[in-house]
């Protein structure tokens, strides 16, 4: 997704940047983050679905105040789901009424916050959450708009879905029951008709968020058939029209080169016609439609820069190529098995393929940042390795495990790199241990 060039010894460089250099000025390993085409992708979100629809970026996927900055310029809205976004979100100036907050245990302090600030919607997520903001609204003398997020029996895998009759997890209130549209007497329609009879709260729409890293549309087709079905039945058993519906994230992304994933105006226009037709079919006014991608915005548009440190040539198995980070940068590899592409970029190389496997630095056999890749053969301590995709989920997930220094990120905008999140240090760690 970046501009990426070779410098005349061969060296990467990124938009304009050799990599050399960031990591001279920056440090390894680091996150270098291409903001001009994290705000392409905010544009081609906001693009591909118009003005009658609003985009949620996803916070979790990678949040600090520079993105809150982007996402502000670029007419995206947020969703937050803890205190610590809302908080980043609302000091780096998003406007109360474009944040959304979700979560299925949101605690009483991150209630209040919200519903204290302003923001635009919070999502329920369950019976108990449903008093419990009710309760503030009321104390705080407001009436807070929120959303109801429905499970609509559709669990989305990468490369597929199943139908379920209930769905077993821990989001949302079932929409159950029965008939074609799963719209049947399940908890979603009781939590439906419990807000609607509360006087601090404002029911302004229906929530299915199906999953994510999703290639296949057909999921996101039946649940925003059965949202429309929800729909249908509150203003059948109601005589109220929900104003808004919000079909979530989830868009997959290319880690590799074998990955095919749709593009924005594709999801748009799927969404757009299924609730446009089911709408027309069941005589509702099509709602306003928002989506919250967070993966698909995010993700492409940063590399981890690591450096080479030890070798370990294993006979007629694979060499094994340690870097400077590991598992507390991109834990996505132990936990999801998930597959990554790296590349040797401080120099060419016309040398043999080796298999290769890139590893990090933790105490675990399971430290491992590409389980399967072809480096050259010449590879040596000291050379860079770039592991592309790793704008959403990395960042956001690392951890101090072994006392690591959780690494900097750093914005390439113009010709010009700068740090938006930088580099923890040893001070930060002990800051934090006060025994
Ligand atoms: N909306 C809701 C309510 C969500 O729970 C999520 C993701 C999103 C939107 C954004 O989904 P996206 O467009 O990024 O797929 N840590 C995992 C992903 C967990 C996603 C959790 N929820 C990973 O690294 O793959």
């Amino acid at each position: 997704a970046q501009t990426v060039e070779r410098t005349p010894e061969g060296a990467v460089a990124v938009g304009g940047l050799d990599v050399r250099r960031l990591a001279e000025e920056f440090g390894t390993p680091a996150y270098v983050m291409d903001e001009t085409d994290f705000r392409a992708r905010c544009r081609a979100w906001r693009d591909a679905f118009g003005p009658d629809a609003d985009v949620y970026y996803a916070g979790k996927a990678f949040l600090s105040r520079a993105v809150v900055r982007w996402l502000h310029e670029e007419g995206l809205n947020l969703d937050v789901c803890s205190g610590g976004e809302l908080a980043t979100a609302l000091d780096a100036g998003m406007p109360a009424e474009r944040i959304a907050l979700h979560g299925n245990n949101k605690s009483d302090e991150e209630i209040e916050r919200a519903v204290e600030a302003g923001v635009g919607r919070i999502v329920l997520d369950s019976f108990q959450e449903i008093a419990r903001v009710a309760h503030t609204a009321a104390r705080l003398g407001r009436r807070q708009p929120v959303q109801i997020r429905v499970t609509v029996g559709v669990e989305a895998h990468t490369h597929e879905f199943i139908a379920t009759a209930h769905e077993d997890q821990k989001f949302g209130l079932a929409l159950a029951g029965g008939g074609s549209s799963g719209a049947g007497e399940g908890p979603a329609a009781e939590a439906v008709r419990r807000v609607l009879m509360l006087d601090s709260l404002e029911l302004t729409g229906i929530h299915s968020h199906i999953g994510s890293q999703i290639f296949d549309m057909a999921g996101f087709e039946v649940s925003a058939r059965r949202v429309v079905g929800l729909l249908t039945r509150v203003r059948d058993e109601h005589g109220v029209e929900l104003p808004e519906i919000d079909l979530g994230g989830g868009l997959g992304i290319a880690y590799t080169p074998e990955d095919d994933p749709r593009e924005p105006h594709e999801i748009a226009k799927a969404l757009g016609d299924i609730v446009t037709r089911e709408c027309e079919a069941a005589g509702l006014a099509v709602p306003r439609l928002s989506v919250e991608p967070g993966r698909a915005i995010a993700g492409p548009t940063a590399f981890t820069l690591y450096e080479v440190g030890t070798l370990k040539e294993l006979e007629g198995l694979r060499t094994y190529v340690s870097v400077d980070g590991g598992m507390s940068d991109n834990i996505r590899t132990a936990l999801y098995d998930a597959e990554y592409s790296v590349a040797l970029v401080s120099r060419a190389s016309a040398a043999e393929p080796m298999l290769s496997r890139v590893v990090g630095k933790h105490c675990e056999s399971g430290d491992i940042v590409v389980r399967d890749a072809f480096l050259p053969a010449d590879l040596a301590p000291g050379d860079l390795l770039a592991v592309p995709a790793t704008g959403a989920y990395c960042r956001s997930m690392a951890s101090n495990y072994n006392h690591a220094l959780r690494p900097p990120v750093v914005a390439v905008r113009d010709g010009q790199a700068r740090t938006i999140v930088r580099r923890e240090t040893e001070e930060d760690l002990l800051r934090l241990d006060v025994g």
